[in-house]
């Protein structure tokens, strides 16, 4: 019997309830999943990409059929080198389609014999997204149920070492003489 594999490519920064929620997904209808991360040297990402696997090891540690790994170049090249035959990607709406088809013909193109497979997480977290996570994260707010607990945490440790570093470099920038009044011009 034809085994099914199938990759699930991403960016994982960080590890989101959505992502999640389409491994498990992914993991009912393919016989393997990797979920594959890209090793993007141009981005600045939050979590180096060795973070960015532990947290997925951890929360896919439940699931037989399902294993993670890094990579770079094209997408269909790595697909190809580790023998999958599909593609899985997430829609969460419709401003996602777009972007999506592009990528999944272009794929296509480069590599015809490689299928594109679209699912969509479940509807509380059509909203979601690793830069919404960021971004909430780090300006205060509260990322439970939006991420795994172990995310969460490891998101949380982030943000209080970003801001003792931001006071410590405030603190740092502070001269001696600050806060003392200005030495007057001498007369000439
Ligand atoms: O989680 P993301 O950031 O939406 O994932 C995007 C990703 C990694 C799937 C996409 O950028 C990608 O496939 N990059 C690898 C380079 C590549 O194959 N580019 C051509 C895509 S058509």
């Amino acid at each position: 019997m034809k085994r099914i594999k199938a990759i699930y490519p991403g960016s994982f920064d960080p590890p989101t309830n959505g992502h999640l929620d389409l491994i498990e997904r992914g993991s009912k209808i393919f016989d393997e999943l990797v979920v594959a991360i890209l090793r993007n040297p141009e981005k600045d990402p939050l979590f180096s990409v060795a973070d960015r696997r532990k947290m997925l090891e951890s929360m896919t540690a439940g699931f037989d059929n399902v294993s993670i790994d890094t990579f770079d170049g094209l997408t269909v090249d790595y697909a190809l080198r580790v023998e999958a035959q599909a593609i899985l990607r997430g829609i969460r709406a419709i401003s996602d389609y777009e972007y999506e088809l592009q990528m999944a013909l272009m794929n296509r193109k480069l590599q015809p014999a490689l299928e594109t497979v679209f699912m969509m997480p479940a509807e509380k977290y059509s909203y979601l997204s690793s830069r919404l996570v960021r971004e909430v994260a780090q300006l205060g707010g509260s990322i439970a149920c939006l991420v795994p607990e172990l995310v969460e945490q490891k998101v949380r440790e982030k943000m209080d070492i970003a801001h003792k570093f931001a006071n410590g470099d405030h603190a740092a920038r502070k001269t001696p003489s600050e806060g003392k009044s200005k030495p007057k011009k001498k007369k000439s």
